[in-house]
Formats: structure tokens, C-alpha cells, sequence
């Protein structure tokens, strides 16, 4: 009964897409447990590539694929998603969660509203209605998958739903934007129509499969330090992508999963606000950003890029127990020498090892680095991928050590490049 959680060590974006592509191939399901269409998940397969919001990414091999009832649910997203998938030949078997809560046009509105007037607390969000979608739920005001498939109920719900949404609109934020209810409920039960037939509990099918000795992946979205309770507060999303977001937004019991795979980009990169401290504004970071194409697979804004941290990463690795790593993106640092790693933090002269709660504290936080030997940036990293770990170049592969020496938990998976096959295992 193999559960294998995949998540996010540093701030999303790390190759989760890829990674769990990869792991698919020795699966039989892949469910999603948290985030929404905030996710942008990339695969690459034979020159084609797929970019998945809340479709899990096991659809290129052609898995069982679940929503969980931790997602935030924009029907419009996902029915667009499907047929953008459809048109690029693959025809997901997708399971959708009862108990996922559904964003709506309205959420999406205050979501900018809400951003706006926040001001420097600003996360700098995908604006797609996650925050107010997951307060609806915690306040119990949401509406959740099963009652798009009942008007009776819908309609109950809207009627205190969108006089309160509207009064905010209005009264608070002094916006223009006004919500036709009969119109909303008429777009919403069509949204509903549309994706009955996959709605299903999800938590009874995935126990289920893992009981039937199945091996099931728990795809996280976005990363550890955007994770809500442990993430960098409040400069991050509205949901847990740690791995016990995975137990709650699916339905199984911790015992169930079997082993936490973290995920880590070779080097630092943050869509948003907040604090980055190996964030690089110069010349590296561009090259870094250039190279590694590091513009949002969800919203295109460029992307934050900095040296590798050991901190956040050895910081996931307790909060989310991961007992092996995928490091990704490791081709892009060809040709930048020397290159830094960030050991720990120092603040007034006091030295940090932990992500601090106090954001005083961690704004003032500076890296310490080591410094190590860069590569030649004219390697061929597909052959490098077919023969295996031991072509990396030296000091590619003294790089990949000193961090695995560093947060003391084996690197498993080396991704040398965007596509499938431009991955290597390394040996135990
Ligand atoms: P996710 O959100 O964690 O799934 O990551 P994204 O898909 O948003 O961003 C990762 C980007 O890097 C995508 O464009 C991937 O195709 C690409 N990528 C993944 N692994 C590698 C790698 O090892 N090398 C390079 N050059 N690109 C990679
Ligand atoms: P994947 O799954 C990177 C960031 C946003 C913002 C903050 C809150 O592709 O790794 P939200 O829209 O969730 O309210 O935004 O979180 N963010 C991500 N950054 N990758 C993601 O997902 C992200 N999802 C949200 O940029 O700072
Ligand atoms: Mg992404």
C-alpha cells in the first residue's frame, strides 16, 4: 500500500510536475491535496509539454487521477483545463471530491480587492480566489462540489453567500462590480452538470486503493514556505502544502503514507512578496531567471531567483518528515562559477539556523555562504541523463554532495533538464 506525498521544499515551483510525471510511471492513482488553480504544474514528454493548474500531473501516463477535498475547486478552470488537455491528446480519468470547496467569480474579485488593500502585507497573489475561497470554508460559509449538484441547496446558500459578498464589495471595498445572483446559479448548476459523473468521495476510494496494495501519489502544490501555519505568515497561500495537508485534504490517516519525497530546486526561486534572503537582483539572478525559464507557469510574472538555502530545505525536511530528496534543475547553474550556497542566516551577530516567526527577524537575516566550483556550461545534459550519475561533471556532482552532506537526507533523483527522460536515479 505505497502513499508516496511529494512536496514542495522551498517556495513552489521546484519541479513538482516533473518529478511526480517521473514517479508515475510505478503508479496506479495521483490526487491532488491542497492549493487549486494557483498550482502550474509542468511535463514535458517527447517535445510536448502539458501544464497542469488542478488536473494531477499522472495524466501524461494515464493514471486514476483524484481531487481531494482539500483543493479549492474553479470548475471553469478545470473544465478549460480538460479540454486544453483533450486537444493536446490526452483524456484524463479524473475523480472529483464531493467535499471540494468551489470557487467562485466572486472570490476571484476579492481576492484583488483584498490584495490591494493589504498593501505591503501583499503576498502578491495569483488572484485566483484562493485566500477568500478557503476563508468561506473555514468561516462555513462555502459551498462545496456536491451542492452544485443540488439547486435547492445552492440556491439556500447563495442567498446568504451573495448578500454578504456584495455588502463587501460594496461597502467595504467601495467597488462597482454587482453579483446577479439568478445568473450566478444558472453558470454554477452548468459547471455541475458538466462534471458530475467524475464527483465521487474520494477519501473511500483512495483508502480503498492503498488497501487493494496500490501504490497512490499525493501530488503537493505550491511549497513548504508558502504553507499556511508553516510557511513565511502571511506572505504566503491559504492552505497546507506540507505533507500532513495530505492526510487531511484526501481523507487518510498519517499511517497510510509511506514515504514523503521532498522536492528541491538546485537553486532559490519565489514568485511574490516577502522575505528571500539569497534572493540575487544582479546579473546571476537574471541568468538564473533567463536560463531556467523562470516566469510562472500560472500567472507568467518573473520569478525571484537567489542562491541555494540550506535553511528552508532542512526546515521542510522536519515539518514534512522527507526521507529523500528529487533535486531539480541542476543544468541551469552550467557555467556560473563560482556558485554559492547558503549555509545559515546571521542577524546582529547572532547565527540562524531555524526560519524565524518574528518577519522583523527574518528580513534582517543575511546568508552566509560557501562558495564552491561552477561547471562548464557546454554539457550535453541528455547524454549526461542516459549514462547516469556518474557522468555529471565533478564538480556538478561535488555540488550535488555538499548539499546532500548538508540537510543529511539522500538525494534519489537528479533532474538534469524539463524533460521526462532527462532524469537520473541515483543508486542506493
Ligand atoms: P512545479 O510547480 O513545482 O511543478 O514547477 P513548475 O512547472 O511551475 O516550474 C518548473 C519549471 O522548470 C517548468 O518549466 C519545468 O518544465 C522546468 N523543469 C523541471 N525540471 C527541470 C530541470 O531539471 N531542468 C530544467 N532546465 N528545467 C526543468
Ligand atoms: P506551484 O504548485 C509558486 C504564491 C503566490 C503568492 C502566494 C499566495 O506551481 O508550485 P495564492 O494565489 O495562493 O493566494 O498566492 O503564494 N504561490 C505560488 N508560488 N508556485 C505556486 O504553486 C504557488 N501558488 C501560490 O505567488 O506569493
Ligand atoms: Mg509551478
Amino acid at each position: 500500500m505505497p502513499g508516496i506525498v511529494i512536496v514542495g521544499t522551498q517556495w513552489g515551483d521546484e519541479g513538482k510536475g516533473k518529478i511526480v510525471d517521473f514517479l508515475s510511471e510505478k503508479a496506479d492513482c495521483v490526487v491532488r491535496y491542497g492549493g487549486g488553480a494557483n498550482a502550474g504544474h509542468t511535463v514535458v514528454v517527447e517535445g510536448k509539454t502539458y501544464k497542469f493548474h488542478i488536473v494531477p500531473s499522472g495524466a501524461v501516463y494515464g493514471r486514476k487521477l483524484y481531487i481531494g477535498n482539500g483543493l479549492v475547486l474553479d470548475p471553469e478552470v478545470l473544465l478549460q483545463e480538460i479540454e486544453a488537455l483533450n486537444k493536446n491528446g490526452l483524456a484524463p480519468d479524473l475523480h472529483i471530491s464531493d467535499r471540494a470547496h468551489i470557487v467562485f467569480d466572486f472570490h476571484k474579485i476579492i481576492d484583488g480587492l483584498e490584495e490591494k488593500f493589504k498593501g505591503r502585507l501583499s503576498a502578491g497573489t495569483t488572484r485566483r480566489g484562493i485566500g477568500p475561497t478557503y476563508s468561506d470554508k473555514v468561516a462555513r460559509f462555502g459551498i462545496r462540489v456536491a451542492d452544485l449538484l443540488d439547486e435547492d441547496a445552492l440556491r439556500r446558500k447563495l442567498d446568504i453567500l451573495l448578500e454578504l459578498k456584495q455588502r463587501i464589495i460594496t461597502r467595504v471595498y467601495d467597488a462597482k462590480e454587482s453579483l446577479d445572483k439568478e445568473e450566478i446559479l444558472r453558470r454554477y448548476l452548468q459547471f455541475g452538470q458538466r462534471i458530475s459523473d467524475s464527483v465521487c468521495d474520494v477519501s473511500l476510494e483512495i483508502n480503498s486503493a492503498l488497501d487493494n496494495g496500490q501504490t497512490v501519489i499525493f501530488e503537493g502544490a505550491q511549497g513548504t514556505l508558502l504553507d499556511i501555519d508553516h510557511g513565511v505568515y502571511p506572505y504566503g497561500t491559504s492552505s497546507n502544502p506540507t505533507a500532513g495537508g495530505a492526510c487531511t485534504g484526501v481523507g487518510v490517516g498519517p499511517t497510510k503514507i509511506t514515504k514523503v519525497i521532498g522536492v528541491t530546486k538546485a537553486y532559490t526561486s519565489r514568485v511574490g512578496t516577502g522575505p528571500v534572503p539569497t534572493e540575487l537582483k544582479g546579473e546571476i539572478g537574471e541568468r538564473i531567471r533567463e536560463k531556467g525559464g523562470e516566469y510562472g507557469t500560472t500567472t507568467g510574472r518573473p520569478r525571484r531567483c537567489g542562491w541555494f538555502d540550506v535553511v528552508p530545505v532542512t526546515y521542510s525536511i522536519r515539518v514534512n518528515d522527507i526521507s529523500e530528496l528529487a533535486l531539480t534543475k541542476l543544468d541551469v547553474l552550467s557555467g556560473i562559477d563560482p556558485i554559492r550556497l547558503c549555509l545559515h542566516y546571521k542577524s546582529e551577530d547572532e547565527i540562524i539556523r531555524e526560519i524565524p516567526a518574528d518577519l522583523k527577524i527574518y528580513e534582517k537575516c543575511r546568508p552566509v555562504y560557501e562558495e564552491l566550483e561552477g561547471w562548464s556550461s557546454s554539457v550535453e545534459w541528455s547524454k549526461v541523463a542516459q549514462e547516469g550519475y556518474d557522468a555529471l561533471p565533478q564538480h556538478a556532482k561535488a555540488y550535488v554532495e555538499r548539499i546532500q552532506e548538508l540537510v543529511r537526507v539522500p538525494i534519489k533523483i537528479i533532474s538534469v533538464g524539463p524533460q521526462r527522460k532527462d532524469t537520473i536515479v541515483t543508486e542506493d
